[in-house]
């Protein structure tokens, strides 16, 4: 049986116009969404800001109603089945304000085990020792508003895990985290899926983070899956052609959208004011690309063939860059 089984989900979310007009126009964040993720998977939506992650989250959390299609969550239906799946699944949500901020980082815990009807006899040990996992056990007593960032979200992950959930559901786990954070939180993740079985969905806009951590991806752009698979399968959808980074000062970055090229900006360094570019490209064709830079106004540094990255695999399928 599957963890996730995501059939043509859709979500239109009602845009607000101004009044006097009262006509109801739709955004159509989840464009029909379809992928499976198996037990003790770790699988990753990967996509830029307003594609539709989290929104194909919360739908998969029986937090919003889809507006079409079907889910199942442990063979459970996510309209039909969603009380019997709450109690199996948890959820990181995103941002920092999924804790009681007055309440020590034991208080949280404990008011979330008894929301989760965690037996009595149990609830002790339980928060303990998830306080121990997450190495906050030092600093139970103290208030979740004196934690740092990557503190608060190590308390959101135990309190995720308090009702020892089958599925957990992560979006965008390290967004904002301090480096060491981020790395504990992955390291984390990844132990939970080898050791303790679960399975895991996570988003996350960080293409390093979903090619580290990930059995599995899908690229999810504009509310479209665009591509599904494991890294390196990924990754093989650019092997037949060069990647290539190329350094330019004096881009005029609008020049790419007419660029008959596969190529995006991938950093943009004001203080040198220069630019990085990644491109697709066929070895014979790598002194045109040169060549139609330069007469756009572009000064090249450098050209410098590369190891494909899904950024690289993002910039081919859509022609734009993970930031953009
Ligand atoms: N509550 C909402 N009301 C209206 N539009 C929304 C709402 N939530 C998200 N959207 C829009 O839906 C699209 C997808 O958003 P979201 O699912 O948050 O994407 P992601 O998590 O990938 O950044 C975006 O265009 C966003 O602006
Ligand atoms: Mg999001």
């Amino acid at each position: 049986m599957w963890a996730i089984e995501a059939e043509g989900l859709k979500k239109s979310y009602p845009k607000k116009i101004p009044l006097p007009f009262r006509k109801v126009e739709w955004v159509e964040a989840v464009k029909g969404v379809s992928f499976k993720v198996r037990k003790g998977e770790l699988f990753g939506l990967l996509g830029p800001n307003g594609a539709g992650k989290t929104t194909t989250i919360k739908m998969l959390t029986t937090l919003l109603e889809p507006s079409g299609g079907t889910a199942r969550v442990l063979g459970l239906d996510i309209r039909k089945d969603a009380r019997k799946i709450r109690r199996r699944i948890n959820l990181v949500a995103e941002g920092e304000r999924t804790l009681y901020w007055r309440l020590s980082a034991y208080e949280n815990l404990k008011y979330f085990a008894r929301i989760y009807y965690v037996p009595k006899r149990e609830e002790k040990e339980r928060i303990e020792s998830l306080l121990k996992l997450v190495g906050l056990w030092e600093r139970r007593n103290d208030l979740v508003m004196n934690f740092s960032r990557g503190m608060k979200q190590r308390l959101a992950i135990a309190k995720a895990l308090i009702n020892d959930p089958e599925v957990l559901f992560l979006d965008e786990p390290t967004l904002g985290l301090d480096v060491q954070s981020a790395i504990f939180v992955r390291e984390f993740v990844k132990r939970l899926v080898k050791e303790e079985g679960k399975t895991v969905l996570l988003t996350t806009h960080y293409m390093a983070e979903a090619e580290e951590l990930c059995d599995r991806i899908a690229i999810i752009d504009h509310g479209r899956i665009i591509a599904m698979d494991t890294p390196g399968g990924l990754k093989r959808l650019v092997k037949d052609q060069e990647t290539v980074e190329i350094r330019v000062r004096e881009l005029k970055p609008q020049i790419l959208e007419e660029s008959p090229f596969s190529m995006a900006v991938i950093e943009d360094d004001a203080s040198t004011r220069t630019v990085r570019l990644r491109a697709q490209v066929d070895e014979e064709d790598l002194p045109r690309l040169v060549e139609w830079l330069v007469k756009r106004g572009a000064k090249v540094l450098s050209v410098e063939k590369m190891e494909p990255t899904l950024e690289d695999v993002f910039i081919k399928l859509t022609g734009r860059g993970l930031r953009d």
